[in-house]
C-alpha cells in the first residue's frame, strides 16, 4: 500500500487546520489518509495495517456513487453523506480533485459538514409549502409596506394576480370602511413589534366587499430590526353574510309586528271615512264638494292599498298552496314586465334549468315578487340601455332563481335598508319601497330567503331562494 502522508507533510499538517474533512483516496478506494476535522468527526484513523476505505463511512445508498463515479471522473462537485463516529449521518457538500503522481493518481476529497443548513432549507422549504398550500389568503411585506408575497389563497379571495399585487401597497384592497385613524392605529402598534388581530373589511378587486379576521405579525431579523410582515387572514365573509342575514330577519320581524298593528288600528277608521265620503257624494248636490270628495276618494283608496299590502305581508297566506312550478312563474313575470314601456332599451336573457323540481308555494304570490324584483331590475337603468338576466339553478338543498341587472346599484350603506318598508329612492308616484318588504315576506313564508350583492354603478344580483323540500 503506497504511502501518502507525504501529500501533507510537505507543509506540516496544513490540512489539519481546515474545518473541512479531507480525505485522500487510492484507485481503490482506500483511504490513504485523512486530516484532523475527518478524524474528529468521522473517526477516520489511517493506519497501513488496518486499511479503511471510503465506503466504511459512507451510509449504503451513498455508495454506488463511488463505484460508479470516481474511477471516471477527474474533478467533481460532490453531495453525499457520511456516517459519523457515534453512528449518526450527516451531509456533507464538497469538491473531489484527481492528483498524479508518476502512473499513480489519487483522489482529494475536501468536504464541509452542511446538516445543519439543510436542515434548515427544509424548514423554510416546508414553511414555504405551508404557506403557499394554505387555504388561509397570506400575504408578506417588505419594512416599508409593499407586498413581496402573496399565495394562492389571497390570489383567489382579493381577485388581484400575483403580478398586480406584487410591489403594491396592501391598501389596494382598502374598503374605505375603516378610518385613517384605524390604520394608522394598526400601524402604531405592529412597527413597536406587536402583533395585530383584529376583524377588517376589505374590498375585492370587482369592487365587493370581503370580510377577513387578519393577524399581522412583524418578521425581525437576528438582530430584533423588523424587515418586513407577515398578514395572515381568514376569510369570514359567509360567516358575516350570514350574521347580517339574521339580523336582518329578525329586524324584519319586528317590523311585520309593529305594521300588522298600525296596519290594523288605521284599518278600521279608514273604512269609516271611506264609507262617510260614499255617503256625502250620493247625498250633496254641491259640484265643488263632490269633487273635492272623489280626491279625498282616490287617497283613501290609496292609503288602502298601502295598508292592504302591510297586512299582506304579516299575515299567513290564505292562498292555497300548490306545487308550483317556478319557471313558469318566472317566465310570466317577465311577460308581464316586458309589456312596459320603459323596457325597450333592455335585453333581457334567461337561463333556466329545466330539470328544477316543483316548490310549495302560492303561485300568485310568487309571480309578484318576480314583477316586484324585475320592475325595479327595469328602474335602475334608468330608461338606458342594459340588460337584465334570469338565471335559474338547484344544488342539495334549495332552488334559486337569480335575477341580474347592469342598472346604476345600490349603494353598501344602503343594501340592508332596501327591504324595510317604505325606504324608496324613487320620487313620490313613482315607488312606495314596498316591494321588496313585501317581496321578502312572502318568499320567508314558504322558508325561502332573498339576498343582493351589488356594485354601485355596475348592477345588482337579487338571489331568491326556495328550500328544496317545500315547507
Ligand atoms: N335592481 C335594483 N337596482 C338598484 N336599486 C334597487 C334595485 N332594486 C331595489 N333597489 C332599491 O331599493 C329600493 C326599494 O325597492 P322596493 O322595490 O322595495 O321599493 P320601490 O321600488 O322604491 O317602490 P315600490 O314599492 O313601487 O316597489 C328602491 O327604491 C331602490 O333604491
Ligand atoms: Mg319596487
Amino acid at each position: 500500500m503506497p504511502e501518502a502522508s507525504f501529500l501533507f507533510s510537505q507543509y506540516g499538517r496544513v490540512v489539519d487546520l481546515l474545518p473541512e474533512i479531507v480525505l485522500i483516496l487510492d484507485d481503490e478506494n482506500r483511504i490513504l489518509d485523512a486530516n484532523k476535522t475527518a478524524a474528529d468527526e468521522l473517526g477516520v484513523v489511517v493506519r497501513p495495517s488496518h486499511p479503511k476505505y471510503v465506503f466504511d463511512i459512507l451510509p449504503e445508498d451513498e455508495r454506488n456513487i463511488f463505484r460508479n463515479l470516481l474511477p471516471f471522473t477527474d474533478q467533481l462537485n460532490l453531495e453525499t453523506k457520511f456516517r459519523k463516529r457515534d453512528g449518526s449521518v450527516i451531509d456533507v457538500t464538497g469538491i473531489v480533485r484527481i492528483l498524479h503522481s508518476g502512473q499513480t493518481k489519487y483522489w482529494v476529497l475536501v468536504m464541509r459538514d452542511v446538516t445543519e443548513e439543510k436542515r434548515k432549507e427544509l424548514d423554510l422549504l416546508r414553511f414555504s409549502n405551508v404557506i403557499h398550500n394554505t387555504i388561509n389568503p397570506i400575504q408578506i411585506s417588505s419594512a416599508n409596506g409593499t407586498m413581496v408575497y402573496v399565495n394562492p389563497a389571497f390570489e383567489k379571495v382579493t381577485g388581484y394576480s400575483n403580478t398586480e399585487l406584487i410591489g403594491k401597497n396592501p391598501n389596494i384592497l382598502n374598503s374605505r370602511k375603516h378610518s385613517k385613524e384605524f390604520w394608522s392605529g394598526v400601524w402604531k402598534h405592529i412597527i413597536s413589534g406587536k402583533v395585530w388581530v383584529g376583524r377588517i373589511e376589505n374590498q375585492r378587486k370587482d369592487g365587493s366587499p370581503f370580510f377577513t379576521e387578519l393577524v399581522i405579525s412583524p418578521i425581525v431579523d437576528l438582530q430584533g430590526k423588523i424587515v418586513g410582515y407577515l398578514g395572515a387572514h381568514r376569510d369570514i365573509t359567509e360567516q358575516i353574510i350570514l350574521e347580517q342575514r339574521l339580523v336582518r330577519s329578525q329586524r324584519m320581524e319586528s317590523i311585520g309586528t309593529l305594521a300588522a298593528g298600525i296596519a290594523h288600528e288605521v284599518g278600521n277608521p279608514l273604512t269609516a271615512i271611506s264609507s262617510l265620503v260614499q255617503v256625502i257624494q250620493r247625498t250633496s248636490k254641491d259640484e265643488f264638494a263632490k269633487e273635492k270628495l272623489e280626491l279625498i276618494n282616490s287617497q283613501v283608496n290609496r292609503i288602502t292599498r298601502i295598508i292592504r299590502e302591510l297586512v299582506d305581508f304579516s299575515r299567513p297566506s290564505t292562498h292555497v298552496v300548490k306545487p308550483t312550478n317556478i319557471n313558469r312563474i318566472v317566465k310570466e313575470a317577465l311577460n308581464i314586465v316586458q309589456y312596459g314601456k320603459k323596457v325597450k332599451d333592455i335585453t333581457f336573457s334567461l337561463d333556466l334549468d329545466d330539470q328544477l323540481p316543483e316548490i310549495a308555494a302560492v303561485p300568485d304570490q310568487i309571480v309578484q315578487v318576480f314583477i316586484n324584483i324585475l320592475m325595479n331590475a327595469v328602474d335602475s337603468l334608468d330608461e338606458r340601455r342594459g340588460s337584465i338576466s334570469v338565471h335559474s339553478r338547484k344544488n342539495d338543498h334549495a332552488i334559486e332563481i337569480i335575477v341580474h341587472d347592469t342598472g346604476k346599484g345600490i349603494e353598501s350603506s344602503a343594501l340592508e335598508k332596501i327591504f324595510e318598508p317604505f325606504y324608496t329612492t324613487k320620487t313620490t308616484g313613482q315607488g312606495t319601497g314596498l316591494g321588496l318588504w313585501v317581496s321578502y315576506g312572502i318568499v320567508k313564508s314558504f322558508g325561502g330567503d332573498v339576498f343582493v350583492e351589488s356594485i354601485p354603478e355596475k348592477g345588482s344580483t337579487f338571489t331568491v331562494s326556495f328550500p328544496r323540500k317545500g315547507v
